[in-house]
């Protein structure tokens, strides 16, 4: 038959093609194709049944930092231990610049879970209700993957093991121990139920509130409760300050600059016939702008002080009784974003990808990062499962992750990495032909 004329055509066709492929990256969707092959998605839902089973609190985590070593060791790859205590820093590719930096956080929560399933957490009081057993196993199965394909990296990639998410200080210690010295752009991500499994999503700009939290002690004079005269009521003052702390942002923000004060603790005496000595008031203040956040912790000085005095009362102020630093708000580079949008369509086509997610009052360590890397991101991965039952929010007893979702967020990681290196090298050979 006359076949053979075509045939060669398809033959020469699949030989270029094949030329093509070699000299260029792997797709994105390719990346996504191997980690959703069962051997390999098996070996990532299987680590995290370890890590879930097992969870450690911040600083505390000993056994995760171990068994991360040891799943890098078995794929060959380098890493520097330890770092900010229990955490590790991975490096894959040419160990030149540029350098571009993911991140996972791997420290669990004090609190006991409540969903009954097979890899249930055995230790009581303690759960990965945040989800960061996934990010770990998603970061190690980006390293797998940008291990397989090291020979194409076009610089360095940072896998940063991060502890004590949850305190809010581990970021800080990654960046004091030189986890990012030189890095050029970081990735961060969470799993998040708002969007099913298969989805990812973000913005450009502000996407996570920054946080602080305050603690003021408010100090009268005790006395007996049928003799108010003879005492100074600290119980009074501070209810009244609690009032007063609510116009902060009712009353004073613009409506249009989101802002947070929750009064969340409420320490008073003990018996039901003494005024006490004093009390304790605490909570936290969120906020999107540098401007909003020094003006609610200034505001929130004063209007403590001063409604106390009101009430012939003291009070002293600290912002850092919970040992938490002032936490910035996560904002994403728009370059970066851009790059997120075209690689994660890419990797799970355009209906999967939401670009323009609305912001969250949230906050993440990670933003500390941003004051020590020239650009930043931050993502959500999607985790919901309707059919699964898996819709309950992080910080929930009830929460629990679709290990569906590991796939997607090990791929998407490695090709964010990848494509940058690749990018930023052609961005600087072509500055070089131009000189
Ligand atoms: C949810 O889980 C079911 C059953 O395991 C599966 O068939 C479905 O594809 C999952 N949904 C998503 C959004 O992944
Ligand atoms: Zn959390
Ligand atoms: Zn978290």
């Amino acid at each position: 038959m006359a076949s053979h004329l075509p045939s060669f055509h398809v033959f020469l066709a699949v030989a270029v093609a094949l030329c093509l492929c070699r000299s260029s990256l792997s797709s994105a969707a390719d990346v996504l194709d191997r980690t959703r092959r069962p051997e390999f998605a098996a070996w990532m839902a299987g680590v995290r049944a370890t890590i879930h089973e097992r969870p450690e609190l911040a600083f505390e985590e000993i056994e995760t930092s171990r068994l991360v070593r040891k799943e890098l060791d078995a794929m060959g790859v380098g890493y520097r231990y330890p770092i900010a205590g229990t955490g590790i820093v991975a490096t894959i590719g040419t160990g030149r610049s540029p350098f571009v930096a993911l991140r996972a956080d791997i420290d669990a929560l004090p609190m006991q879970e409540e969903v009954e399933w097979e890899h249930k957490s055995k230790v009581s009081m303690k759960m990965h209700a945040c989800g960061h057993d996934a990010h770990t196993v998603m970061l190690l199965g980006a390293a797998r993957i940008l291990q397989e394909r090291r020979h194409e990296l076009q610089g360095t990639v940072v896998l940063l093991f991060q502890p004590g998410e949850e305190v809010g200080t581990g970021a800080r210690r990654m960046v004091a121990d030189g986890a990012v010295d030189n890095v050029d752009a970081i990735f961060g991500f969470h799993v998040s139920v708002g969007l099913p499994t298969g989805v990812v999503g973000s913005r450009s700009g502000p996407l996570l509130a920054g946080c602080g939290f305050f603690e003021a002690v408010i100090t009268g004079k005790g006395g007996h409760a049928a003799r108010p005269h003879g005492s100074v009521d600290p119980v009074a003052a501070a209810s009244a300050v609690v009032l007063a702390l609510q116009s902060l942002v009712s009353r004073e923000a613009d409506p249009l600059d989101s802002q947070v004060v929750s009064v969340t603790r409420f320490r008073a005496g003990n018996a039901f016939n003494v005024i006490p000595d004093s009390v304790t008031v605490g909570g936290t203040f969120r906020c999107f702008s540098k401007e909003g956040f020094s003006r609610l912790k200034r505001r929130i000085e004063e209007v403590i002080v001063a409604q106390s005095a009101v009430h012939r009362c003291g009070a002293a102020v600290d912002f850092n009784a919970r040992g938490t630093p002032l936490l910035p708000p996560t904002i994403n580079s728009p370059a970066l974003h851009a790059h997120f949008e075209a690689v994660a369509t890419e990797t799970l086509g355009a209906a999967h990808v939401h670009g323009a997610l609305e912001p969250c009052m949230g906050s993440e360590d990670f933003a500390t990062y941003s004051e020590a890397v020239p650009a930043s991101h931050f993502y959500f991965v999607g985790i919901r499962n309707e059919t699964e039952g898996l819709v309950h929010l992080a910080h929930s007893p009830h929460f629990l992750v679709d290990d569906g979702a590991l796939p997607f967020g090990a791929a998407l990681h490695a090709s964010l990495a990848m494509r940058y290196l690749d990018e930023r090298h052609r961005d600087v050979s072509q500055s070089h032909e131009v000189l």
